[in-house]
């Protein structure tokens, strides 16, 4: 199983006003992946938003010595063989832990980078540019006359496919167009958090449609958590989010989402009808998935809620229906980190990238009864 957390503005207790946000600038994100990386979270993923997900990366190269680093970028926005430069960059510098997220995005935000392709034929775009992509990773000079893009003589200078592997090429998309590049181009298809049955069916598709092309794909998903010691306290987390809800944000929320051609945004927002219920869980969609976090938040906005107990089972779930890898996150994204890596992530069986330079001594936890052992009484601490 692999588990990723999210780096991504906006943070804080309730992202979706001003007074529930936190400031999120350099010295908070070398928190976040200072954090990832010491609690072992496989890696994590970095969504296009305020920051540039690669400067940002780069500058947090060095505070990460071991997590893999997702970074979402958009088809044609840049030339294929820039991205491949850069992403092989990346690649070289941080030791092969570089992953790509392949995110076609939608039509209003697509259109301020100058992208005014209707959303089906953003798919037949990103074929052919992904096309470019496979042929410079595989280490061939490209030259190619497409409808979208022409490529002269690009050649990648690093030894990709020899000394570098290529970044494996992960990918958020529901629709049919989408699935069908999925199927032809990418390593790990992903979902927003539907219900693991939605889930089952969707993995299904995309598997039929990969077989189609002779590939096979690994799957995973996007979810916000909310762990407590009990369902009690988690479920009072979950009231307290709702509470905070306000209808302006609800509204808010319901404008920024109504007209998208995204229909993985579509199906997000069918799962709450943008309507707040009295009782958060009329939102319980599935036991303990709460889509009540998409009322206030574009995009993922299920929630596994409950104690470590139910949310392995939950996970569980999903691995049953073919889902390797969780990509979670909850507010605020670094004591939430801290709470999900403590509760549950030691007892997951997870593939954990190991530091390129291990550590000498064996890492262990300290708790007072242990400095008063006898080997350990020089470091009591009286103070
Ligand atoms: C796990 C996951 C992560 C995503 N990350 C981003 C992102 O960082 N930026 C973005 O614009 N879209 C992101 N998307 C949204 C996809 O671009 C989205 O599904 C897109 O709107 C494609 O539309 P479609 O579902 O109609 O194919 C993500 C989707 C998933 C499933």
């Amino acid at each position: 199983m692999n588990v990723f957390w999210y780096m991504c503005a906006p943070d804080g207790p309730y992202p979706w006003k001003p007074e529930g946000s936190r400031t999120v600038d350099f010295g908070y994100y070398k928190q976040l992946a200072m954090a990832y990386d010491h609690l072992g979270y496989t890696g994590a993923l970095f969504a296009t938003g305020a920051h540039d997900v690669w400067p940002l990366a780069g500058a947090l190269l060095p505070y990460a010595e071991r997590m893999k680093f997702l970074l979402a970028f958009h088809p044609g926005l840049i030339a294929p063989t820039l991205l491949a430069k850069m992403a092989a960059t990346m690649q070289e510098f941080s030791n092969g832990r570089i992953l790509l997220n392949v995110v076609s995005g939608d039509a209003k935000m697509l259109g301020a980078y100058g992208m005014t392709l209707p959303h089906d034929e953003r798919y037949l775009m990103a074929d052919e540019y992904l096309t470019v992509w496979h042929r410079l990773m595989a280490g061939e000079t490209v030259t190619q006359k497409g409808r979208y893009f022409e490529t002269v003589g690009a050649r990648l200078a690093l030894p990709v496919g020899s000394t570098i592997a290529p970044p494996p090429l992960w990918f958020g998309g529901s629709s049919e167009a989408a699935i069908d590049v999925a199927a032809r181009h990418v390593d790990t298809y992903l979902s927003w958090g539907e219900t693991p049955d939605e889930m089952g069916r969707k993995i299904e598709q995309v598997r039929a449609r990969a077989a189609h092309y002779g590939r096979e794909l690994s799957y995973g998903i996007r979810l916000y958590v909310i762990v407590r010691e009990t369902d009690a306290k988690a479920w009072e987390a979950a009231a307290d989010l709702f509470g905070h809800m306000d209808e302006a944000a609800i509204a808010a929320n319901q404008r920024f989402v109504s007209n998208t051609d995204s229909v993985g945004q579509q199906r997000m927002s069918r799962l709450h009808g943008g309507v707040k219920p009295e009782n958060p869980r009329d939102l319980e969609i599935y036991p303990n998935l709460w889509a009540g976090i998409g009322l206030v938040r574009p995009g993922p906005g299920t929630a596994i809620v409950g104690s470590p107990d139910t949310v392995i089972r939950t996970l569980e779930a999903y691995q049953a229906v073919g889902v390797e890898t969780f990509i979670l996150s909850g507010m605020p994204l670094l004591e939430e980190a801290y709470r999900f890596g403590e509760l549950v992530l030691p007892r997951l069986d997870l593939s954990r990238p190991e530091a390129a330079a291990a550590p000498k001594a064996p890492a262990r936890t300290y708790t007072w009864s242990t400095l008063f052992d006898r080997d350990l009484s020089g470091n009591r601490i009286d103070g």
